[in-house]
């Protein structure tokens, strides 16, 4: 394949989902331009709607309005709210629902419901909600809110979920709120704080916040997704010659840890047009062509890369030599089980790649990878499965690419827009 294009990705999706739910607490009309107009984020957005919140249509390419009515105005929602795919929906709604006095229930779909929600519940308890579930710790689950304690918690995953989820807790129930996590995620909801005038202390991997009286209204453009220019990013490594041109992307640093990762197997990724948007650094990043080497990422690094594992595993049965990816054991509780299903998949199309334990081995090869990968509907292992599909003699086919939807509808059409048949 020859690369050559220029594509600008969708909103980035973590951003998008805190920007709705904070512009549902603040004082006022708010607007974020370029949301990332997706399956997951139109989840957030409805289940606002639900909770008698004004938020405008998620559309391509539209700003959307979202009318807050303060810190703790969201309304009972009669029949609950269903999250669907998206874990960030249910799990940073339990936190803001953690401090209104009445009863939500909470549901989402197949997957969802199968993810583990004690990382939340336990601490939201600990405050002081009320949170019952029938099976396990999972959805669906019924929570009440009620005047909340001040905590101090230390999550046993490195989770932005999780630290979010209990950050906003302390918001609504105005009480301080410190998170000290193994090591630190993604920390998009701290620079959002910290615009609407919240004091965020970090200290080595512990969180804080202040509880606030109010939150100002506010309005801004939401940087491009890294995790999902990633795939346009690795197809121009992958291709034969040319570059990839992706513009406005968020190159947050908690979250950059693909790049990184790049740049160890010698793929370097260009840099240009730094600019900033709501606390976050973003840039244009350029693709090149480039002879893999092997990666070992060590467990520490997992959180800053952690949806792009399944697509390095995939790059990484590309390069030469044997990839090592060590402490990946959350896969097991993502959208699938990626762990299980990047090695199975992989296997599949001709690769060595094995599991022990939280460990995945990936080794190299030279071969074309052919053969059918089972994606369990998890749109982040249909898109790296789609891009591992471009190299030159591959022959992979996908029992579904529906789920693209979920984070970056147009996946298919921007892959196409950069790659051209040498
Ligand atoms: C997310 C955090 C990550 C990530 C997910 C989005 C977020 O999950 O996998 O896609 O927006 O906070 P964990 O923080 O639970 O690992």
């Amino acid at each position: 394949m020859i690369a050559h294009g220029e594509v600008t990705v969708p909103g980035d999706k973590s951003i998008t989902h805190r920007a709705l739910l904070l512009a549902a607490l603040a004082d006022g009309p708010c607007t974020l331009r370029s949301p990332l107009a997706a399956g997951d984020t139109r989840s957030t957005a409805a289940a606002l709607r639900r909770l008698g919140v004004a938020v405008g249509r998620l559309a391509d390419g539209r700003a959307v309005t979202v009318t807050g009515g303060g810190l703790r105005a969201l309304r009972r929602a009669p029949g609950g709210l269903d999250c669907h795919n998206s874990g960030t929906t249910a799990r940073l709604l339990l936190g803001l629902l953690a401090g209104h006095e009445f009863e939500t229930r909470l549901t989402g779909d197949r997957s969802l419901r199968r993810r583990p929600m004690a990382r939340v519940t336990e601490p939201l308890r600990a405050m002081g909600a009320d949170i019952r579930a029938s099976d396990g710790e999972r959805l669906p689950l019924t929570i009440r809110g009620g005047r909340l304690a001040p905590l101090a918690w230390r999550s046993p995953v490195a989770s932005a979920q999780v630290k979010t989820a209990l950050l906003f807790a302390g918001l609504v129930g105005g009480v301080g709120v410190s998170v000290t996590e193994p090591v630190i995620s993604r920390d998009h909801t701290e620079r959002l704080l910290r615009l609407l005038g919240v004091r965020v202390a970090v200290e080595g991997t512990t969180t804080s916040i202040e509880p606030v009286a109010s939150l100002p209204a506010f309005e801004g453009e939401i940087p491009g997704d890294l995790s999902s220019a990633a795939y346009l990013l690795a197809a121009g490594v992958l291709a034969e010659s040319g570059e990839v041109v992706v513009r406005n992307v968020g190159i947050n640093p908690t979250r950059g840890g693909f790049l990184r990762a790049l740049e160890r197997m010698d793929a370097v990724v260009e840099v240009t047009d730094r600019w900033m948007s709501l606390g976050e650094p973003a840039a244009t990043l350029v693709a090149r062509p480039a002879s893999l080497g092997f990666l070992v990422v060590e467990p520490h690094e997992v959180p800053s890369m952690v949806d792009e594992i399944p697509l390095l595993a995939c790059l990484a049965s590309r390069a030469s030599g044997t990839s090592v990816f060590r402490g990946v054991g959350e896969l097991r509780v993502k959208e699938s089980d990626r762990l299980a299903l990047v090695a199975s998949n992989l296997a599949a199309l001709g690769v060595a790649a094995r599991t022990e334990g939280d460990t995945l081995f990936v080794e190299g090869s030279r071969e074309p990878p052919r053969g059918r990968v089972t994606t369990a509907g998890d749109h982040r292992l249909a898109m790296a499965f789609g891009v591992l599909g471009t190299v030159p003699g591959a022959a992979v086919e996908l029992d579904d690419t529906r789920s693209v939807a979920i984070s970056y509808p147009n996946f298919i059409r921007d892959m196409a827009s950069v790659l051209h048949a040498s």
